[in-house]
């Protein structure tokens, strides 16, 4: 059985991802760019933060690439001609030493296999290309993902569950440095930080948990045990210190492919 929903419900996570979008816009900030280079953003969603990359390279060029047929669609959609959009998985990029920089963001966790993400992060890049990312880290969520596996195990709804596997990894800034440094990477500066998320009241909560962070969990039920299980993690959430607050944990990473 899959760990994975079908597709992203792209409407909804551009809609929703306020949190992300706002993340994003910071690690855009951090990028220095001359204007001209060619630059791949990889896992774009619906497109957000790449239309706002597009005009900071007015003599260069943006690609934009996601594995999810919705969300590169939205994407196409949203986008100007002039940026490329391409239907692909980061574990074979279509691309040989093509970009300047590489720019993700919360994008890398989901891919399960860093070793093999990493290698195709340095081929994508030209010789002095530079990697500038960031996706979920240790510890990402910890407190919502115990509550969601105290559910899995109750005898309600553990037998969907026998065989479940993390649809994601949140690594270390420790582990992703010497991946990056296998895989060919110099000058790798990676860190962790804290982003606690709160929502406005549990409807906001309650949309955001079910449509974008545990919505691969709720593909093994139907639609009554979904709503059981958001109730119990909504009325966890209700008593929070700070309540409905999402305890993200971010992993920022720069790197660069040796000239
Ligand atoms: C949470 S969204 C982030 C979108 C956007 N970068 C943002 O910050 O809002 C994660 C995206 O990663 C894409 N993705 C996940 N695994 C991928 C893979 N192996 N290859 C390409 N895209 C992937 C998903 O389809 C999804 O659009």
């Amino acid at each position: 059985m899959s760990f994975r929903r079908a597709d992203w419900d792209a409407d909804a996570y551009h809609r929703i991802s306020g949190p992300q979008f706002a993340w994003g816009q910071r690690v855009l900030a951090r990028l220095e760019l001359r204007g001209d280079e060619v630059v791949l953003d990889a896992g774009c969603g619906t497109g957000r933060l790449t239309s706002l990359l597009a005009p900071r390279v007015p003599a260069g060029r943006v690609i934009a690439i996601d594995r999810s047929a919705a969300m590169t669609r939205s994407a196409r959609t949203l986008l100007p001609d002039e940026v490329g959009v391409v239907q692909a998985d980061l574990l074979a990029l279509p691309f040989r030493g093509a970009f300047d920089v590489l720019f993700s963001t919360a994008t890398f966790h989901w891919v399960l296999e860093p070793a093999g993400l990493h290698r195709q992060l340095l081929a994508v890049l030209k010789p002095g290309g530079r990697l500038h990312a960031q996706c979920g880290g240790a510890g990402n969520l910890a407190r919502l993902h115990a509550r969601m596996h105290v559910l899995m195990a109750d005898a309600r709804y553990a037998d969907r569950y026998v065989d479940w596997r993390e649809p994601w990894c949140f690594a270390s800034p420790e582990g992703t440095t010497a991946s990056l440094a296998a895989a060919g990477f110099t000058d790798i500066h990676c860190n962790l930080q804290d982003a606690p998320t709160p929502f406005a009241d549990e409807a906001a909560y309650r949309e955001f948990i079910d449509r974008v962070v545990l919505a691969d969990y709720f593909t093994r039920v139907g639609a009554k045990e979904r709503e059981e299980m958001l109730d119990v993690l909504c009325d966890a959430a209700a008593t929070d210190d700070a309540p409905y607050t999402l305890d993200y944990v971010r992993l920022n990473m720069t790197a660069t492919r040796p000239a």
